[in-house]
């Protein structure tokens, strides 16, 4: 019996396995595609599960950012432990897409079909990356990981214009700013396989943070609200910065950011630090 997409996405959701959790995601995404417009049954007779952690298996360890232990990209445990840190992202990845399509099934069908597609996308990340890693004779689970990612889709439960405000336009969107210079550190290595599927994951991220956006102003246009400074605002509360180190403008201009959304960022995140700087000179005194 073909089971609904509302089923499959929380089974999907609540796999601990990790083949298992893709293959879910990629019957899910055919659904999708199979099923006509309007047609899609996200309609389940019981509550939106209420969940702290997502599936996942019980390794890799997890710890708190902090605990993550930094290596030599130079030694091969090193390296190995650079593709288990993308391998990490891409398995979160699949449970925030699949989240966003299972939870939030008051919004338009397209929306579902777009997360839907994400997790698709998303898993077949994580099952390149984890062939790489395994290429070098270690596998998904054997680092200690954290689970910030989550933690923020964990945070935005409730809503879905929090959820795409700061998890695709803020969390996501800083692996296109990390990506390039991991990519040319790698090829430095001679790792050409690596290079391409980065090269894959590199492109579709930006549909993905372009697929936030187009979802994040189509709520704030719903709710009335001005968008920027409605931005600016939850970066405060929820002490995000965008500003942090390099910031890859062309990506983030072709994945729907506006140059001048970007300065006005800029310039709102310096004042902001300035001001944490002037508060702490202000205690010291
Ligand atoms: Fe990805």
């Amino acid at each position: 019996m073909k089971m609904s997409i509302a089923a499959l996405l929380e089974s999907a959701l609540l796999s601990t396995l990790p083949d298992e959790k893709c293959s879910l995601s990629h019957t899910a995404h055919k659904l999708c595609i199979q099923t006509p417009a309007n047609a899609l049954k996200r309609e389940v007779t019981a509550l939106i599960r209420d969940f702290r952690f997502a599936g996942h298996p019980a390794r890799p360890k997890l710890v708190p950012p902090s605990k993550v232990k930094s290596r030599k990209f130079s030694t091969e445990e090193g390296y190995a432990a650079l593709l288990h840190a993308v391998c990490h992202i891409e398995f979160n990845a699949i449970n925030l897409a699949l989240d966003a399509a299972y939870r939030f099934r008051l919004m338009p069908e397209e929306f579902t079909r777009d997360w839907v597609r994400i997790a698709a996308e998303e898993a077949h990340h994580f099952q390149l990356m984890r062939q790489r890693l395994q290429a070098f004779g270690y596998d998904y689970g054997d680092f200690a990981a954290h689970n910030h990612l989550w933690d923020m889709a964990y945070k935005t439960a409730f809503d879905p214009l929090l959820r795409m405000a700061l998890v695709p336009r803020v969390l996501e969107a800083r692996g296109l700013d990390v990506t390039p210079g991991m990519r040319s550190k790698i090829a430095q290595k001679g790792d050409e396989h690596t290079c391409a599927v980065l090269d894959i994951i590199y492109c579709e991220e930006v549909g993905h943070v372009q697929v936030g956006n187009y979802w994040y102003q189509y709520l704030c246009a719903q709710r009335g609200l001005e968008p920027q400074a409605l931005f600016r605002r939850l970066l405060s509360r929820y002490d995000l910065f965008i500003f942090r180190g390099y910031v890859n403008i062309e990506a983030r201009e072709q994945a729907g950011f506006s140059r001048f959304e970007l300065e006005m960022l800029e310039n709102f995140e310096q004042s902001r630090q300035s001001d944490v700087h002037n508060w702490r000179l202000a205690l010291q005194n």
